[in-house]
């Protein structure tokens, strides 16, 4: 058994697999857009269809994040070692939790629907912070650890 590949195909993996679910999150939030922002008087029906996809959505997410980080954990102390970039990599992730997490509390879990679109455009706003710092781990990733 090659552990390290093993590893290394979880790791991956459950990086696609969390990763996904944001594009899947930020397509179906697109999809919802006119009946969560319009006055069709039909946003109350919509905004359970959100909640009901939020709440299945969190939990292939989490599972997904949790086991990319105790696999790249694994690796680090198996494999790879404690290197700088290492380090750099772990705090990006932290960021990364607390600024999604934070932007949740601060703008997304206020909205009430229907909102205006401008309101809405705040769910947007977290997607690039979320992709943005997805962007920054992979650069770090295959350009310096
Ligand atoms: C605390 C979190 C993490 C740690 C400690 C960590 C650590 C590592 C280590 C040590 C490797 C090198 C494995 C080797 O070849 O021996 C690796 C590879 C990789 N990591 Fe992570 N990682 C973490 C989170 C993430 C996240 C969040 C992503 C995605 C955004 C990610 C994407 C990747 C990818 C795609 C590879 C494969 C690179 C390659 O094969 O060249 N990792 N990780």
């Amino acid at each position: 058994m090659n552990w390290h590949s093993l590893l290394l195909f979880l790791h991956v993996t459950s990086f696609a697999v969390w990763f996904g679910t944001i594009f899947a999150s930020l397509f179906f939030l697109r999809t919802l857009e006119p009946k969560l922002t319009g006055s069709s008087g039909d946003a109350q029906e919509y905004r359970t269809f959100l909640f009901t996809y939020i709440k299945l959505e969190t939990k292939v997410a989490d599972a997904g994040f949790k086991t990319a980080v105790a696999t790249g954990l694994l690796l680090a102390l198996f494999f790879h070692g404690w290197t700088l970039w290492v380090f750099v990599k772990i705090g990006l992730v932290a960021l990364q939790v607390a600024l999604t997490m934070g932007y949740i509390v601060k703008a997304i879990q206020p909205l009430a629907y229907p909102c205006s679109t401008d309101a809405y455009r705040k769910w947007y706003n977290l997607f690039a912070i979320s992709l943005g710092m997805f962007a920054l781990v992979l650069a770090v990733t295959f350009f310096l650890l």
